[in-house]
C-alpha cells in the first residue's frame, strides 16, 4: 500500500505506517511546518510541505491516508476531505485520529482545568518558557473548538466517502477517537 500521512509533524503516526508497510519508500508525509518535519527523523520517508486543504499530489495517488491529531488545526474540513477523496485511489481508506472534547461536563471541567491550569503552572515551575505555558492553553482551546464528531462524519459523507464511522477508545475520559471511511471502488 502507498500511504500518505497528512500533518505528519514529528512522525509518530508515520513511523507506525512504516512498520506496517515494511518499506519507508511507500510512506510519504505532508505538513505545512518544515520545522516539525525536521524533527521526524524517518529515513526513506519523503516529506512534502503542504496542507490538508491542498495536497501536493495528483488524483488517485494513495491506497491509504492517515492523519493523527491535526484535524483540529484545519480551518476548512470540507476542502480537506475533498482533497483526501481526490488523492485516494478507488477503494482507498482513511483513518483520522483525534482528541475529542469529553462528553460529560465533569470530565470536560477536569481536563480543561488540567490542561489550561495545572500543566502550564507545572511547565513554568519546571523551567519551561512562558511560550510553553501558552502552548498548553492553546492545546486545550483547539480541543474545545474542534468540529463536533457528527459534523466530521457528515462532512466525510458529503466528500464522497462511504462507511464513515467513529470509534472512541474507552477509558476514564474517553477522548481518543478514530474516524474511518472508504472511497468507493
Ligand atoms: C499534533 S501535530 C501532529 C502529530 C503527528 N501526526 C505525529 O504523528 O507525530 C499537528 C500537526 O498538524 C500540522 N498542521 C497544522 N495545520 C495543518 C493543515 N492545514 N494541514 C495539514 N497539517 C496541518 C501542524 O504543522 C502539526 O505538525
Amino acid at each position: 500500500m502507498r500511504v500518505v500521512d497528512i500533518g505528519i509533524g514529528t512522525g509518530l503516526v508515520a513511523r507506525e505506517a512504516v512498520k506496517l508497510t515494511g518499506d519507508p519508500a511507500l510512506v510519504v508525509g505532508v505538513d505545512p511546518s518544515v520545522g516539525m518535519m525536521s524533527q521526524a527523523h524517518l529515513p526513506g520517508v519523503q516529506l512534502f510541505e503542504g496542507r490538508a486543504e491542498a495536497i501536493p499530489f495528483p488524483d488517485a495517488s494513495f491506497d491509504f491516508l492517515s492523519m493523527g491529531y491535526a484535524l483540529r488545526h484545519i480551518s476548512d474540513i470540507d476542502a480537506a476531505f475533498r482533497e483526501f477523496h481526490r488523492v485516494l485511489k478507488p477503494g482507498g481508506r482513511l483513518c483520522l485520529l483525534e482528541i475529542t472534547k469529553p462528553e460529560r461536563a465533569w470530565s470536560r471541567m477536569l481536563l480543561k482545568g488540567y490542561m489550561r491550569g495545572v500543566v502550564p503552572v507545572l511547565a513554568r515551575l519546571t523551567g519551561s518558557s512562558a511560550e510553553s505555558a501558552k502552548l498548553w492553553r492553546y492545546y486545550w482551546d483547539t480541543i474545545e473548538a474542534c468540529v463536533p464528531p457528527d459534523a466530521v462524519i457528515d462532512t466525510l459523507v458529503e466528500a464522497g466517502f462511504t462507511g464513515a464511522k467513529r470509534h472512541v477508545e474507552t477509558g476514564a475520559l474517553s477522548i481518543l477517537a478514530e474516524y474511518q471511511a472508504v472511497k468507493p471502488g
